[in-house]
């Protein structure tokens, strides 16, 4: 049996012979590729507009940037997260607070958020990142309602969750990066996630002003659009003039090339078109998974598929965690921890953060270990993990 990692990508003939078009086109980037990518996945998520980045790391820090995030500020998010969620919090001089996770569901616990916002004054805290662990989508209405309450704003962070949704108030459902509630929403493309571009990234969003900065942000803070230049058309003519020359643009703000190539558009809009398909499969692994952890009593699983769950990643939890991780290593079965917390990282400890911090979410640590969850696990190679873990226990 070949090595079984916990995520991977797939590609397909379509995929990349939509890179080798590219490729012999006349643009490797800044061509039409991107704006078709960005249409494509505003329209699988629902959002009004889609900003393409070149990873998800970059469209954390864009979206701080594009809400004005400033030194001295400070942000709400788990400790339950890539490191990314928040140190996009850092790259804008801003300070980090965490709040402990649901030990259910394993997301940020909006009543502890609440707690600190309630625990100073109003004005005290700028926005709240909540994250769409392992592809489960928060409950976004219930963090809206009280981002308005204390006047934060709120980026979505839905690189797990590309297809989830939770259920409003309504009954109806939200996709994760909608922009329903969220100012903002990001995604990763990197391999193990549900699209795959090498590195990638995007934002959404519903509102065009944010829209509009974060095009200009995305490339050095330079705009080309004559509507919004500052200089006159005498200077930038360099003779007296009435318009601004084809050349000219204008850099307005400090930005960064944050921009994805078209030969990576390309891809993603490729594995785009499976997304549906890919979740379906997720789901039927994740099913599969609990029947056979429903009765075992050594491993906790949810049991039943979650509403509107991406499973980007399948979290056990066992108190033989360690034991059963070297064990599955030693079958070729590469499974992996999700996630170590984030406060616990030496460069957050040395800004104060410290053991016993956030208990949730260090007793989650000591348990948990995500099991291999991707599109092309094929049932015989999930039947393998299945067995592996079940000889395990018998061996206790
Ligand atoms: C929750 C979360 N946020 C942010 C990121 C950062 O994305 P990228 O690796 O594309 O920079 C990741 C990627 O692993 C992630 O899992």
């Amino acid at each position: 049996m070949k090595a079984i990692p916990y995520g991977k990508q797939s590609v397909t003939e379509d995929d990349i012979q939509a890179v080798i078009d590219v490729l012999k086109s006349d643009f490797w980037t800044q061509g039409p590729k991107i704006k078709e990518f960005e249409d494509a996945f505003a329209k699988y998520v629902g959002s009004k507009y889609a900003v393409a980045v070149s990873n998800g790391t970059a469209a954390l820090h864009l979206s701080a940037m594009a809400l004005s995030l400033s030194p001295g500020d400070k942000v709400i998010t788990t400790p339950i997260t890539f490191a990314a969620s928040a140190n996009c919090v850092r790259y804008c001089g801003a300070d980090v607070a965490f709040a402990d996770i649901d030990p259910k569901t394993y997301l940020l616990d909006i009543a502890k958020v609440e707690e600190l916002l309630k625990a100073s004054p109003k004005g005290t805290y700028k926005g709240i990142i909540p994250v769409d662990f392992a592809g489960r989508a928060v409950n976004l209405q219930a963090f809206k309602k009280l981002a308005a309450e204390y006047g934060c704003w709120l980026i979505e962070d839905a690189c797990h969750a590309p297809g989830a949704h939770f259920i409003d108030n309504n009954g109806v459902h939200q996709n994760s990066g909608n922009g329903t509630f969220a100012d903002l929403a990001i995604f990763s493309f990197h391999p193990v996630k549900h699209i795959a571009t090498g590195e990638g990234g995007m934002i959404t969003t519903n509102d065009e002003k944010i829209y509009n900065k974060l095009l200009m942000l995305r490339t050095h803070g330079i705009t080309r659009n004559s509507a919004l230049f500052l200089n006159d058309p005498d200077f930038a003519s360099g003779v007296a003039s009435d318009f601004y020359p084809a050349w000219y643009m204008e850099m307005q703000s400090l930005g960064f090339n944050y921009r994805i190539t078209d030969f990576q558009s390309a891809l993603g809009s490729s594995q785009l078109k499976r997304a549906d398909s890919g979740l379906i499969r997720r789901r039927r692994i994740a099913s599969r998974y609990n029947d056979f952890f429903s009765d075992k009593t050594y491993i906790k699983s949810h049991s039943g598929l979650v509403e509107g769950h991406a499973y980007h990643l399948y979290v056990i939890e066992t108190q033989d965690r360690l034991e059963l991780y070297n064990y599955l290593r030693e079958k070729g079965i590469f499974a992996q921890v999700h996630y170590i917390p984030c406060h616990l990282m030496p460069y957050y400890r040395e800004l104060g953060w410290k053991e016993g911090d956030f208990p949730f979410a260090e007793q989650y640590y000591k348990h948990c270990l995500s099991l291999p969850m991707y599109p092309t696990l094929s049932e015989n190679e999930q039947e393998f993990v299945i067995t592996a873990i079940g000889d395990f226990y018998n061996t206790l």
